[in-house]
């Protein structure tokens, strides 16, 4: 049954639309499956947005939940104050940080890390006594959520249509040519700029991964200029490319990772920003006066962090990673096929658990509804996808689903792509 919604505005949705239309009532997940208030079964082909890679309904998940919550739900941690599922946690993701010693600064989602991570390197380079290193280059593509500093450095134009100005210390390079970044760096001055925001594989903006040897490019670049490398891992973290982090899988070493969603799975908000050791430096070291001033009432909530500890115990446990792996040809194979359909355009995979299939642009220019059908044909044969970017089918499974079930999404596209197309 589809609820017709009358108080609840649903994000990145037109509500004259959804208010006739109705929504879909998901009310219940298991492994990779979720299911309608009808008992309708759906292979939930996105991981809901990209996070939940342990797969749903994860009982163990639920009682680590109940017993925080019994002995202490939640206490904050401004200045002064920690309890143990925070301190676990942050050891465990310093642990598996590809730096040393890196430090951990708690948020309750994505676009709260971004926002952390701009202001950071801002306090950073104030602290270093180069206060006008101020300006942040982001991706043509980029998507770094939708507060502030990461509506200001999206790369998809339709985001920050509306919010003009912006924050207005941002630029842009195209999203594959690193010597790009050199030239901008060199237009803003090496002096004004703070850092650089790049998601390993970009995501949203339609699952692109970087040409062979752009991040190890772009970070000698960042290095030679003195612009700190931001790695907005928000999807990539704990898992996605069968690593824990893209960091791990590009081998780079970024100063700053932006973390979220895999964190938790989404069994509750949670994000992390994973500072390394030269940007924390001036923060910690013996004796500095610094403060970050900055934080977030649920920074470090305690049961969102003694969730964190449980899902990465099961991503452990049941070697996850390494499913990853086993799985990224598996899904390769049920995408590629998919590139001789007339409607497609491009079709991505073989980086991680992640695949966009790209609608051709003629055919969108043609008929500007027709991403929005394929997604509700898919839908129809039991399969959930959404347009990314508006212009390709997104596959980011849980990390759980099985090889039949990959086969199914692509049988299932193939099916709402000739659907549409009748
Ligand atoms: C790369 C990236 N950065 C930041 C964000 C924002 O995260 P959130 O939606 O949790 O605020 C997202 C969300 O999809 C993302 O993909």
């Amino acid at each position: 049954m589809t609820v017709t919604t009358t108080s609840f505005w649903h994000p990145f949705a037109n509500m004259a639309k959804l208010s006739v239309d109705g929504a879909v009532n998901i009310v219940r997940g298991e492994a990779s499956t979720v299911y309608d208030d009808d008992g309708n079964a759906y292979l939930d082909g996105l991981g809901s947005l990209w996070y939940c890679n342990i797969g749903h309904g994860r009982a163990e998940i639920a009682d680590a939940a109940a017993a925080q919550i019994r002995t202490l739900a939640a206490y904050q941690t401004f200045d002064r104050y920690t309890s143990p599922p925070v301190e676990a946690l942050a050891s465990r993701v310093a642990a598996l940080a590809p730096f040393a010693d890196a430090k951990i600064f708690f948020t309750t989602g994505g676009s709260e890390s971004i926002d952390t991570a701009g202001k950071l390197v801002r306090s950073y380079w104030n602290l270093m006594g180069s206060p006008e290193k101020q300006y942040i280059i982001s991706r043509e593509h980029a998507y770094h959520g939708m507060n502030a500093y990461g509506t200001s450095l999206s790369g998809i134009p339709g985001n920050l249509r509306d919010f003009h100005p912006l924050v207005p210390t941002v630029g842009r390079v195209p999203w594959d040519d690193a010597e790009a970044l050199r030239t901008e760096i060199a237009r803003i001055g090496a002096e004004n700029v703070a850092a650089f925001f790049c998601e390993p594989v970009i995501g949203a903006g339609g699952v692109i991964a970087p040409p062979d040897g752009y991040l190890p490019a772009v970070a000698a670049i960042c290095r030679e200029h003195d612009v700190l490398f931001v790695a907005d891992e928000v999807v990539s973290a704990y898992g996605r490319l069968g690593r824990w982090f893209a960091s791990d899988y590009y081998a780079i070493e970024p100063d700053i990772i932006t973390t979220a969603k895999g964190l938790t799975s989404g069994y509750a908000p949670l994000g992390a920003v994973i500072v390394g050791p030269r940007v924390s430096e001036p923060f910690w070291s013996a004796g500095s006066a610094a403060s970050f001033v900055h934080g977030y009432t649920y920074s470090g909530h305690t049961a969102s962090c003694a969730i964190a500890l449980a899902n990465l115990d099961i991503i452990e446990r049941e070697q996850l990673l390494d499913r990853v792996t086993t799985l990224v040809p598996v899904l390769e194979a049920a995408m590629l096929p998919l590139a001789s359909h007339p409607l497609v355009g491009e079709v991505r995979a073989g980086t991680g658990l992640l695949a966009a299939v790209e609608i051709d642009s003629a055919a969108m220019a043609a008929d500007p509804g027709l991403i929005a059908r394929i997604v509700n044909e898919v839908r129809a044969l039991g399969v959930l996808t959404r347009a990314a970017r508006g212009v390709a089918l997104q596959v980011s499974p849980p990390f759980v689903i099985t090889e039949a079930e990959i086969a199914r999404i692509g049988e299932a596209f193939a099916a709402g792509l000739d659907a549409a197309a009748r």
